[in-house]
């Protein structure tokens, strides 16, 4: 008999390799790599497979009939927006984020949801035993639906109890992380373990028609397979976000085969679990003190939807001989850009400063149209002086010193007016320029421009 294969797979992105070693050269992780067996099954690859004649499958031409993908939808909007419009029947979507953000805590309320529509929705807990996920359902006013609980974290007999009961139209999982399946040796949480039992349920999933949403930690340590070792394998990833000590968490879109990819939907976390927030602008411009020099106000886009959010900057001396460049909320290598044009094209001299960057809100800002505020916020704070307070900022700088345009200004500058901004400063557009309605509209074609408004004082709280 041949002997089990011993491999050692890196726990965070899944590289094999052949013997141990402290750090994995693929991704780079330290104390990631654990021993597991493979002997067979399951992940046990080509070589334990049967040998079995191939048969003919049929090869079909792109054009032809299609059909919109058949959807549940939970009527919790933010979610549906995220999702492209609801869950699609047969897929499997990966619901990631770290520990304690509220991945079970959305699940359950999209679960309750989703029941009080008329579906049937099983949740399989494997993490907490089902008195513990009825407390919750409880504090979430979901406890009279008619969702089913099932505390197993076998495949088979999830498998097995699943196809005893019927079809039903949604499945959760929660987590991923601890579903084991007989066919394999390694431990639960393991990347083997995962993706079998990952790969079981993908099956299960496309064979029913029933939806099924794997939720999955994100791991430092390695101790557990981070979601990313089954990310190729589901229709979709969303990834659930959110800064220790804010209220509000994010789900984003990081892959969807049947929607679009870069939606977003915001969430506040309360006693009764999450609440969505239709507007989010009103959120993270909340404690906003408008006096203050080094913030300004960004028209931001997250997928189709226009988001203001406030950028801090603090420049201040630096007793330092590198002095220091810190953000939050943004690329370190963006702000590295902005402060060497602003050095290079408009002689403001931050060489001898410490510069912090802060995007209000714990919100992170993934857009270079972010590029003209921060200028405006760096060079406020430097200048001590405020900028006006009811005045929006966007536009990219180039290494050139040139402010250039920005997909979808009208999307921002209406977003602007809605929540009583007065002013905008925006790249030139040249003939197609975009209309502000009520805003007033500056057009800067070079950041120098805009540096001389600050500091002449045209940009100023009270002009
Ligand atoms: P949970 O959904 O268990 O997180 P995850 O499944 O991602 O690990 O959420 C845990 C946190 O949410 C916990 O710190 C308590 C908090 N929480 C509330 O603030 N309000 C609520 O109504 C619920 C259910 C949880
Ligand atoms: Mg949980």
């Amino acid at each position: 008999m041949a002997k089990a294969k011993v491999n050692f797979i890196c726990q965070n992105c899944g590289a094999v390799y052949n013997r141990w070693q402290g750090k994995c050269d693929a991704c780079g992780e330290w104390n990631t790599i654990v021993e597991e067996s493979q002997s067979g099954g399951i992940g046990g690859g080509p070589a334990t497979a049967g040998r079995r004649k191939g048969r003919a499958s049929a090869l079909f031409p792109l054009s032809g009939e299609t059909e919109e993908a058949p959807r549940i939808v939970s009527g919790i909007d933010e979610l549906d927006r995220v999702t492209g419009g609801g869950f699609v029947r047969g897929s499997a979507l990966l619901v990631g984020g770290d520990p304690g953000i509220g991945k079970s805590t959305l699940l359950m309320q999209a679960a309750a949801s989703l029941a009080r529509r008329g579906h049937s929705i099983v949740y399989v807990s494997g993490e907490e035993a089902v008195a513990q996920v009825r407390l919750r359902a409880q504090r979430l006013k979901a406890a009279d639906t008619s969702v089913q609980l099932m505390a197993e974290t076998n495949i088979e007999d999830i498998l097995a109890t699943l196809s005893a009961n019927g079809k039903p139209d949604l499945v959760i999982i929660d987590s991923i992380q601890t579903i084991w399946t007989d066919l394999a040796d390694s431990a639960p949480g393991t990347v083997t373990q995962v993706r079998s039992a990952a790969q079981a349920l993908i099956r299960y999933a496309k064979s029913t028609g029933t939806a099924v949403i794997l939720v999955g930690h994100v791991t430092k340590e390695g101790q557990i397979a981070g979601p990313r070792v089954v990310e190729h394998m589901v229709d979709g990833v969303l990834y659930f976000e959110g800064e220790g000590g804010h209220h509000f968490r994010i789900l984003r879109t990081v892959k969807n085969r049947f929607g679009p990819t870069d939606e977003i939907g915001v969430f506040e976390m309360g006693d009764g679990g999450l609440r969505e927030v239709p507007n989010p602008s009103e959120l993270f411009l909340g404690e906003r003190n408008e006096k203050a020099p080094g913030a300004a106000v960004f028209a931001a886009i997250e997928g189709t939807r226009p988001v203001l959010v406030e950028i801090q900057a603090l420049v201040a001396p630096s007793p330092l001989g590198t002095p220091r460049r810190s953000v939050l909320g943004w690329d370190q290598p963006r702000l590295a850009m902005v402060l060497a044009v602003l050095e290079a094209h408009c002689g403001v001299r931050l060489a001898q400063h410490d510069v912090y960057l802060n995007v209000a809100g714990g919100y992170r800002i993934n857009e270079p149209a972010a590029d003209v505020a921060v200028a405006a916020a760096l060079v406020s704070s430097l200048a001590q002086s405020a900028l006006p307070a009811d005045c929006v900022y966007f536009g990219e700088v180039s290494l050139s010193g040139a402010v250039r345009p920005v997909a979808h200004a009208n999307l921002r500058l209406k977003e602007a007016e809605k929540l009583g901004f007065r002013r905008a400063v925006l790249p030139h557009s040249g003939t197609d320029a975009p209309r502000g309605g009520s805003v007033s509209i500056t057009e800067v074609s070079a950041l120098a421009d805009l540096v001389a408004r600050i500091a002449s004082g045209q940009d100023k709280s009270n002009a």
